[in-house]
């Protein structure tokens, strides 16, 4: 990989001139660091087999993981897909643009570098007018991952995405935090019934609203075993990972609550910089905790905030996190995302004996 200098514009500053540049960046074969409504992204010509091999290079990312690829405007569909369902159809017009990734056969342009050597093709049109913006101006597909080191977790500022590709892309485009914080849902739409892969902001619920049904893959919650450190079943790769270790707790609050207590004053007494994560109504629960984090009141705000605070559990040499869970009130694409920060590290309050 060639190290090259990197260079960040700020599109609240300069708006034309920052999708210019961006355009004109994807249309040499360069990369770009792009905001989106979810998470930021790293682009490049999905046409271009050479300009998306850079893309895996500068992410260290493993080549057998595909590729989502990025449209401003239904039309730009044609040359990407084989095959529109009625299913990705009806998908498509309850949700883009948005945050949804819509599996689909793949057309023959579609390189392997993007499909990883699949039959298939994720493809979304973001909320966002700078990535609509550059991706409307360059008229290409942008195949585009999450703009962070593989196996950390996803950039929600522009800064993130610096710290972790500084001297590895040429281009950053800040257009301040991402609103949602969490990546795209993943849906597969090749058949009649959509199947989630990756959850996200938009739910099962929505999903099933829109197309009559909806399955979500047994990988996504990793079948949590009540109180046992489950082998990761079904995941491939470390995800999300601070490098602070985190242990995810689940069951009811108060049991939570002490189980937690005991292990964070049992650590502190070894001297462990602890932290404590957890949703604002949990954070009278633990009054001797010296840091405690509130990732907000419901899901929305826990998405926005979750990557954020992983990184930051880092920049202040947090060595262990312990999560407080609450699966209802927190949602699928939180619990997903921390099971797997946590590397399947789950205790279950509920048989802890402490
Ligand atoms: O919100 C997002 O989706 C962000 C922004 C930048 O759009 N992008 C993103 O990309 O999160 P990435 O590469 O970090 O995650 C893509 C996910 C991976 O889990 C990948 O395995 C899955 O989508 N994926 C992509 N193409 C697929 C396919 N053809 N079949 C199954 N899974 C696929
Ligand atoms: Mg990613």
């Amino acid at each position: 990989m060639m190290k090259c200098a990197t260079r960040t514009v700020f599109a609240d500053k300069d708006f034309d001139g920052a999708i210019r540049d961006g355009a004109d960046e994807l249309k040499k074969g360069g990369l770009v660091v792009f905001p989106t409504e979810t998470v930021y992204g790293l682009g490049a010509n999905a046409f271009s087999p050479e300009a998306v091999k850079n893309i895996f290079l500068a992410k260290g990312r493993p080549q057998d993981n595909p590729l989502i690829v990025h449209i401003a405007e239904t039309g730009q569909l044609d040359g990407i897909v084989a095959e529109v369902t009625d299913t990705a159809r009806a998908l498509m017009k309850a949700f883009w643009p948005g945050p949804l990734s819509i599996i689909m056969k793949k057309a023959k342009a579609i390189p392997f570098e993007v499909s990883a050597g699949l039959e298939t093709v994720a493809v979304r049109m973001p909320d966002n007018d700078i990535a609509r913006g550059i991706i409307a101006l360059s008229a290409l597909p942008v195949a585009a991952p999450s703009a962070n080191t593989s196996g950390k977790p996803s950039p929600t500022l522009a800064m993130h995405a610096y710290e972790d590709l500084c001297g590895r892309v040429p281009l950053i485009i800040d257009g301040g935090p991402c609103a949602i914080g969490v990546e795209s849902t993943v849906v597969d739409a090749t058949g009649e019934v959509p199947v989630v892969l990756r959850p996200g902001d938009i739910t099962p619920e929505m999903i099933a609203q829109a197309a009559g049904d909806v399955r979500v893959h047994p990988s996504v919650l990793g079948e949590i075993k009540q109180g046992e450190v489950c082998a990761s079943p079904g995941m491939k790769y470390k995800h999300y990972s601070p490098e602070a270790k985190v242990t995810v707790f689940t069951g009811g609050k108060k049991e939570v609550a002490k189980t937690v207590n005991t292990m964070y004053h049992n650590g502190k007494a070894q001297g462990r910089k602890t932290a404590v994560l957890c949703l604002d109504d949990c954070a009278n629960l633990y009054p001797d905790v010296r840091h405690i984090v509130c990732l907000g009141k419901d899901a929305r705000e826990a998405e926005a905030a979750l990557f954020r605070v992983l990184r930051e559990m880092d920049d202040q040499n947090f060595e262990t996190v312990f999560f407080h869970a609450q699966e209802e009130k927190m949602g699928l694409a939180v619990m997903n995302r921390i099971i797997r920060a946590a590397g399947h590290e789950i205790i279950s309050a509920k048989e802890e004996k402490v």
